[in-house]
Protein backbone atom coordinates (compact mmCIF):
# COMPACT_ATOMS: atom_id res chain seq x y z
CA UNK A 1 0.00 0.00 0.00
CA UNK A 2 1.44 3.19 -0.51
CA UNK A 3 2.07 6.36 1.90
CA UNK A 4 1.31 9.47 1.03
CA UNK A 5 2.21 12.50 2.81
CA UNK A 6 2.21 16.49 2.45
CA UNK A 7 4.98 18.47 2.55
CA UNK A 8 4.40 22.14 3.59
CA UNK A 9 7.20 25.00 3.75
CA UNK A 10 7.45 28.72 4.29
CA UNK A 11 4.38 29.53 6.02
CA UNK A 12 5.60 33.21 7.50
CA UNK A 13 2.58 33.47 9.37
CA UNK A 14 2.14 36.57 11.68
CA UNK A 15 0.07 38.21 13.91
CA UNK A 16 -3.79 38.15 12.98
CA UNK A 17 -4.24 41.61 10.86
CA UNK A 18 -0.57 41.83 10.27
CA UNK A 19 0.77 41.18 6.58
CA UNK A 20 4.71 39.99 5.77
CA UNK A 21 6.91 42.55 3.98
CA UNK A 22 3.64 44.89 4.38
CA UNK A 23 1.87 43.27 1.39
CA UNK A 24 1.44 39.11 2.23
CA UNK A 25 -1.49 37.72 3.91
CA UNK A 26 0.24 34.23 4.41
CA UNK A 27 -2.18 33.50 6.74
CA UNK A 28 -5.06 33.59 4.09
CA UNK A 29 -2.67 31.29 1.86
CA UNK A 30 -2.54 28.71 4.58
CA UNK A 31 -5.77 28.66 5.05
CA UNK A 32 -6.47 28.09 1.54
CA UNK A 33 -3.68 25.42 1.16
CA UNK A 34 -4.95 23.44 4.31
CA UNK A 35 -8.69 23.58 2.92
CA UNK A 36 -7.26 22.07 -0.71
CA UNK A 37 -5.08 19.64 1.71
CA UNK A 38 -8.53 18.39 3.64
CA UNK A 39 -10.80 18.43 0.41
CA UNK A 40 -8.20 15.74 -0.74
CA UNK A 41 -9.81 12.51 -1.94
CA UNK A 42 -6.12 10.26 -1.29
CA UNK A 43 -5.49 8.97 2.42
CA UNK A 44 -2.82 11.88 3.51
CA UNK A 45 -0.48 10.16 6.57
CA UNK A 46 1.15 13.63 7.82
CA UNK A 47 1.42 17.00 7.06
CA UNK A 48 5.41 18.26 7.45
CA UNK A 49 6.36 21.90 7.81
CA UNK A 50 9.95 22.54 6.97
CA UNK A 51 10.39 25.28 8.46
CA UNK A 52 10.15 29.62 8.56
CA UNK A 53 6.56 28.42 10.24
CA UNK A 54 6.02 32.43 11.48
CA UNK A 55 7.57 35.31 10.67
CA UNK A 56 9.29 36.62 13.40
CA UNK A 57 9.49 33.64 16.23
CA UNK A 58 6.73 35.07 18.67
CA UNK A 59 4.32 33.34 20.97
CA UNK A 60 1.46 35.12 19.18
CA UNK A 61 2.31 33.99 15.96
CA UNK A 62 2.63 30.52 16.96
CA UNK A 63 -0.64 31.37 18.66
CA UNK A 64 -2.12 31.97 14.86
CA UNK A 65 -0.39 29.75 13.39
CA UNK A 66 -1.72 26.54 15.39
CA UNK A 67 -5.72 27.92 15.15
CA UNK A 68 -4.95 28.10 11.07
CA UNK A 69 -3.85 24.16 11.45
CA UNK A 70 -6.74 23.21 13.63
CA UNK A 71 -8.78 21.64 10.60
CA UNK A 72 -6.06 19.42 9.84
CA UNK A 73 -6.85 15.89 10.68
CA UNK A 74 -3.90 13.95 10.78
CA UNK A 75 -0.43 14.67 12.13
CA UNK A 76 1.02 17.24 11.87
CA UNK A 77 5.34 17.61 11.95
CA UNK A 78 6.70 21.21 12.57
CA UNK A 79 10.77 21.86 11.66
CA UNK A 80 12.39 25.18 12.81
CA UNK A 81 13.55 27.38 10.58
CA UNK A 82 15.74 30.73 10.63
CA UNK A 83 12.47 32.98 11.22
CA UNK A 84 11.66 30.44 14.13
CA UNK A 85 12.19 30.58 17.66
CA UNK A 86 12.77 27.03 19.75
CA UNK A 87 11.08 28.38 22.85
CA UNK A 88 8.05 29.78 21.68
CA UNK A 89 7.62 27.08 19.17
CA UNK A 90 7.90 24.37 22.08
CA UNK A 91 5.76 26.65 24.58
CA UNK A 92 2.79 26.96 22.19
CA UNK A 93 2.70 23.78 20.85
CA UNK A 94 3.22 21.79 24.07
CA UNK A 95 1.24 19.31 22.87
CA UNK A 96 3.82 17.84 19.88
CA UNK A 97 5.68 15.67 22.27
CA UNK A 98 8.10 14.91 19.62
CA UNK A 99 9.13 18.39 19.22
CA UNK A 100 11.33 17.82 22.32
CA UNK A 101 11.77 19.80 26.08
CA UNK A 102 15.15 21.53 24.65
CA UNK A 103 18.44 21.74 22.73
CA UNK A 104 17.73 21.08 18.38
CA UNK A 105 14.43 20.63 17.41
CA UNK A 106 15.29 16.94 15.91
CA UNK A 107 12.81 13.47 15.97
CA UNK A 108 12.54 10.55 14.05
CA UNK A 109 8.54 9.56 13.45
CA UNK A 110 6.77 6.50 11.45
CA UNK A 111 4.61 7.93 8.25
CA UNK A 112 3.21 4.77 7.49
CA UNK A 113 6.02 3.09 5.28
CA UNK A 114 8.72 5.78 5.70
CA UNK A 115 10.84 7.22 9.06
CA UNK A 116 10.97 10.66 8.94
CA UNK A 117 13.81 12.24 10.70
CA UNK A 118 13.56 15.46 11.07
CA UNK A 119 16.64 18.14 11.44
CA UNK A 120 17.04 21.17 13.27
CA UNK A 121 19.52 23.72 10.74
CA UNK A 122 18.43 27.04 12.40
CA UNK A 123 21.23 28.94 14.18
CA UNK A 124 20.08 31.74 16.53
CA UNK A 125 19.61 35.54 15.55
CA UNK A 126 21.37 33.93 12.03
CA UNK A 127 19.79 33.11 8.25
CA UNK A 128 21.90 30.59 7.38
CA UNK A 129 21.69 27.16 8.54
CA UNK A 130 24.21 24.99 10.08
CA UNK A 131 24.57 21.23 11.97
CA UNK A 132 27.29 20.54 14.92
CA UNK A 133 29.21 17.77 15.45
CA UNK A 134 26.36 16.34 18.07
CA UNK A 135 23.87 16.67 15.80
CA UNK A 136 25.48 14.69 13.11
CA UNK A 137 25.90 11.84 15.66
CA UNK A 138 22.10 12.01 17.12
CA UNK A 139 21.68 11.72 12.62
CA UNK A 140 24.10 8.82 12.45
CA UNK A 141 22.60 6.85 15.39
CA UNK A 142 19.04 7.02 14.21
CA UNK A 143 20.15 6.14 10.63
CA UNK A 144 21.79 2.84 11.84
CA UNK A 145 18.61 2.53 14.23
CA UNK A 146 16.48 2.58 11.17
CA UNK A 147 18.68 0.64 8.59
CA UNK A 148 15.56 -1.51 7.15
CA UNK A 149 13.33 1.00 6.41
CA UNK A 150 12.65 3.78 3.77
CA UNK A 151 14.20 7.40 5.31
CA UNK A 152 13.31 10.60 4.07
CA UNK A 153 15.26 13.51 5.79
CA UNK A 154 13.89 16.89 6.50
CA UNK A 155 15.23 19.86 7.28
CA UNK A 156 15.02 23.68 6.44
CA UNK A 157 17.89 24.94 5.11
CA UNK A 158 19.18 22.98 1.49
CA UNK A 159 22.46 21.20 1.54
CA UNK A 160 23.03 22.33 -2.09
CA UNK A 161 23.65 25.50 -3.97
CA UNK A 162 20.57 26.45 -5.94
CA UNK A 163 22.16 28.95 -8.73
CA UNK A 164 19.78 31.85 -6.64
CA UNK A 165 23.12 33.70 -5.54
CA UNK A 166 21.31 35.89 -2.59
CA UNK A 167 19.66 32.48 -1.24
CA UNK A 168 22.70 30.34 -1.77
CA UNK A 169 24.61 32.82 0.61
CA UNK A 170 22.25 31.66 3.41
CA UNK A 171 21.98 27.74 3.15
CA UNK A 172 23.02 25.13 5.46
CA UNK A 173 26.87 26.74 6.01
CA UNK A 174 28.86 24.03 8.48
CA UNK A 175 28.50 20.30 8.49
CA UNK A 176 27.74 19.85 4.69
CA UNK A 177 30.54 17.42 4.03
CA UNK A 178 30.13 15.06 7.28
CA UNK A 179 26.57 15.26 6.26
CA UNK A 180 26.63 14.03 2.92
CA UNK A 181 29.02 11.49 3.89
CA UNK A 182 26.25 10.28 6.02
CA UNK A 183 23.77 9.94 3.36
CA UNK A 184 25.93 8.53 1.01
CA UNK A 185 26.39 5.35 3.77
CA UNK A 186 22.47 4.73 4.23
CA UNK A 187 21.41 3.70 0.30
CA UNK A 188 18.11 3.84 2.27
CA UNK A 189 17.31 7.24 2.38
CA UNK A 190 14.88 7.81 -0.59
CA UNK A 191 14.74 11.63 -0.22
CA UNK A 192 15.82 14.85 1.44
CA UNK A 193 13.40 17.34 1.89
CA UNK A 194 14.12 21.10 2.41
CA UNK A 195 12.64 24.29 2.38
CA UNK A 196 13.88 27.87 2.75
CA UNK A 197 14.06 28.84 -0.76
CA UNK A 198 10.49 28.94 -1.50
CA UNK A 199 10.44 27.67 -5.30
CA UNK A 200 10.57 24.48 -6.24
CA UNK A 201 14.22 23.28 -6.98
CA UNK A 202 15.54 19.25 -6.80
CA UNK A 203 18.54 17.69 -7.49
CA UNK A 204 20.44 14.87 -6.92
CA UNK A 205 22.46 14.19 -3.52
CA UNK A 206 24.83 11.17 -3.02
CA UNK A 207 22.63 8.95 -4.34
CA UNK A 208 19.71 9.80 -3.49
CA UNK A 209 17.25 13.56 -4.20
CA UNK A 210 17.09 16.26 -2.59
CA UNK A 211 14.05 18.84 -2.94
CA UNK A 212 13.39 21.99 -2.24
CA UNK A 213 9.02 23.15 -1.30
CA UNK A 214 7.50 25.91 -2.85
CA UNK A 215 5.66 28.64 0.14
CA UNK A 216 1.72 28.43 -0.01
CA UNK A 217 2.33 32.02 0.00
CA UNK A 218 5.24 34.03 -1.70
CA UNK A 219 7.62 32.48 -3.69
CA UNK A 220 11.50 33.64 -4.29
CA UNK A 221 12.13 34.98 -8.24
CA UNK A 222 14.14 32.75 -10.48
CA UNK A 223 17.09 34.52 -11.15
CA UNK A 224 20.28 32.85 -11.76
CA UNK A 225 22.27 35.95 -12.31
CA UNK A 226 25.78 36.44 -9.91
CA UNK A 227 24.05 39.57 -9.03
CA UNK A 228 20.55 38.96 -8.70
CA UNK A 229 18.89 41.10 -6.39
CA UNK A 230 16.80 39.69 -3.49
CA UNK A 231 13.28 39.74 -4.56
CA UNK A 232 10.02 37.94 -4.11
CA UNK A 233 6.48 37.30 -6.06
CA UNK A 234 3.67 35.96 -5.79
CA UNK A 235 3.53 33.05 -8.00
CA UNK A 236 1.23 30.33 -7.19
CA UNK A 237 1.34 28.94 -3.96
CA UNK A 238 1.80 24.96 -3.28
CA UNK A 239 2.60 22.52 -1.18
CA UNK A 240 4.79 18.98 -2.21
CA UNK A 241 3.03 15.41 -2.08
CA UNK A 242 5.47 12.75 -1.22
CA UNK A 243 4.21 9.64 -2.53
CA UNK A 244 6.34 5.91 -1.82
CA UNK A 245 4.87 3.35 -3.60
CA UNK A 246 6.01 -0.17 -2.72
CA UNK A 247 8.73 -1.61 -5.45
CA UNK A 248 9.80 2.18 -6.09
CA UNK A 249 11.77 5.42 -5.12
CA UNK A 250 9.52 7.60 -3.80
CA UNK A 251 7.61 10.08 -6.19
CA UNK A 252 7.28 13.91 -5.37
CA UNK A 253 4.58 15.79 -6.90
CA UNK A 254 3.61 19.74 -6.66
CA UNK A 255 0.39 20.93 -5.96
CA UNK A 256 -1.24 24.26 -6.39
CA UNK A 257 -3.66 25.62 -3.92
CA UNK A 258 -5.48 27.80 -6.18
CA UNK A 259 -6.02 29.37 -9.60
CA UNK A 260 -3.84 31.63 -10.59
CA UNK A 261 -4.17 34.11 -13.76
CA UNK A 262 -1.17 35.99 -13.02
CA UNK A 263 0.87 38.39 -14.17
CA UNK A 264 3.22 38.23 -10.63
CA UNK A 265 4.91 41.57 -10.72
CA UNK A 266 8.03 41.63 -8.48
CA UNK A 267 8.74 43.31 -5.75
CA UNK A 268 11.85 44.24 -3.82
CA UNK A 269 12.91 45.32 -0.22
CA UNK A 270 8.58 45.93 -0.40
CA UNK A 271 8.53 47.84 -3.35
CA UNK A 272 6.89 46.80 -6.59
CA UNK A 273 9.00 46.61 -9.49
CA UNK A 274 7.69 47.49 -13.17
FE1 LIG B 1 11.13 31.27 4.30
FE1 LIG C 1 14.23 30.30 5.76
Amino acid sequence: MSTVFVQLSDLHIRQPGQLTYRRIDTAAYLKKAIQSISNRQEHISAVVITGDLVDFGRVEEYGHLAKLLEPLSMPVYLLAGNHDHPVHLREVFSSHSYLGTQGPIQYCVDIGSISLVALDTSVKNASHGELAADQLAWLSHVLDLNKDRSVVIAMHHPPFLTGIHHMDQQNLKVGNDSFKQLIAQHKNIQHIICGHVHRPISIQYAHTVASIAPSPAHQVALDLMPDGPSRWLLEPGAYRMLTAIPGQSIVNHMAYVDSFDGPYPFYENGRLID
